[in-house]
């Protein structure tokens, strides 16, 4: 557990009170990441994997931005996962090279590829034949040849949230393998200026039930052999991230048998892969290294219900509001001789789904009490905004 009690206040890493940090804040909502849970974590991910053959970790940027956990991430020796010109520029600025940028999304502009053009980046990760034929067309005019990967749909259904599964056909990502030909077409026609270095993929986030993975790189082997035998071979195979944790409970030791899982599952899928092996994991690194902590403005307690009403909300964390996602809530303090009660914690913006968790059970509750949501370090500060005119909320590092 990275979140433990001791005399009655909550601590983070053993090591970190986590009241004085927020109260040295004013009360102010703020993320607080810990590096030292990062490493930790990387390390259990890494070994997992030592039986492939060459591995490349590149860090999905869009979990958690922020540029203490990209320095983290470069000196623990992981390159990237981008999915813009501004992820691009974020991790050029924190040290990352131009070769450990992969540059992955469906949308990407002329702009945003004649950026990776001129940068040489390690690989593009195309999505669409048109996506291929214009960065073909931009490196043509460059006078550059760019090394590419295909995204493939392995055509299964994981089970997460709808929300984000992503390897089906139904899906915007990735292409299905009927788009080979026209694939193969644009490829021939651009020889001196697209390298096809490999294939990619990534089946959904959140995954928690694995099996599926090794169904998915059996599907991708097969459509990389059919591409070698078309006169394509190629050097990678990027699988993507996906591995989830649990957010009904803190405990890292269930986080590291499902890494391992994921790991021997990997590894066994890929024992004959002679080629790079690159993974993209978001969450499973940085998910666990940060909690969101709030200050009680209200207590409101009606006939139905009762609300702690806080200074943060869907603005700052919205994976409940947008996914129903369960992040666990702790008092920063425990207290004594007090009766237990359900509260709604909500937050301030101007909409009934403005949530952060229901019917969930504290020692009775007042104003100015802090609260701790936890495994809120991917795709919390990353999905902020300003809406209704609020304040980011700060983050806060602990190394
Ligand atoms: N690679 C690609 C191409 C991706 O689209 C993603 C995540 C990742 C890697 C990293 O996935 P991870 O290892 O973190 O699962 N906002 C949602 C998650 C969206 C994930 C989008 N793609 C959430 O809060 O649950």
């Amino acid at each position: 557990m990275s979140l433990n009690y001791k005399n009655g206040e909550l601590y983070f890493e053993d090591q970190a009170k986590l009241s004085e940090i927020i109260e040295e804040n004013e009360g102010r909502a703020c993320y607080v990441y810990h590096l030292g849970n990062i490493k930790k974590r990387f390390q259990v991910l890494k070994d997992s994997l030592s039986g492939l053959n060459a591995l490349s970790i590149h860090y999905a940027v869009k979990a958690n931005a922020n540029s203490e956990v990209l320095k983290t991430m470069r000196e623990l020796g992981a390159s990237v996962d981008i999915v813009s010109g501004g992820e691009m520029d974020i991790a050029l600025q924190n040290g990352f090279e131009s070769s450990d940028v992969i540059f992955s999304g469906v949308a990407k502009t002329k702009n945003e590829i004649l950026k990776a053009i001129s940068k040489e980046i390690k690989q593009i990760n195309v999505e669409s034949t048109q996506e291929l034929s214009r960065i073909g067309e931009l490196a043509k005019k460059e006078g550059k040849k760019i090394s590419i990967a295909l995204r493939m749909n392995p055509e299964v259904s994981p089970e997460t949230h709808p929300y984000i599964t992503t390897g089906m056909s139904e899906n915007k990502f990735g292409m299905d393998r009927s788009f080979i030909p026209e694939l193969v077409r644009i490829l021939k026609q651009y020889p001196d200026n697209l390298n096809l270095r490999g294939l990619t993929m990534h089946i959904g986030s959140q995954l928690l039930e694995l099996d599926v993975v090794d169904e998915a790189i059996q599907k991708l082997l097969s459509i990389y052999h059919e591409l070698e035998v078309l006169g394509f071979p190629m050097e990678s195979i990027d699988i993507g991230g996906g591995v989830g944790i649990h957010y009904s409970h803190g405990d890292e030791e269930k986080d590291y048998k499902i890494i391992k899982k994921y790991g021997d599952i990997v590894t066994q899928s890929l024992k004959n892969f002679k080629g790079e092996v690159i993974i993209e994991p978001g969450r499973v690194l940085v998910g666990r290294s940060g909690v969101l902590l709030c200050q009680i403005e209200y207590i409101k307690e009606t006939n139905y219900k009762n609300f702690a009403i806080v200074n943060t909300g869907m603005h700052h964390l919205m994976r409940p509001a947008l996914y129903q996602a369960n992040h666990r809530i702790l008092s920063l303090k425990e207290k004594e001789g007090v009766q237990k009660k359900s509260y709604d914690v909500v937050g301030p913006i101007c909409e009934s789904s403005d949530f952060i968790g229901k019917n969930r059970t504290f020692l009775e509750l007042e104003q100015g009490d802090y609260l701790a949501i936890c495994d809120a370090g991917a795709y919390g500060f990353a999905m902020a905004n300003n809406y209704n005119a609020h304040d980011f909320p700060k983050e806060i590092i602990i190394s």
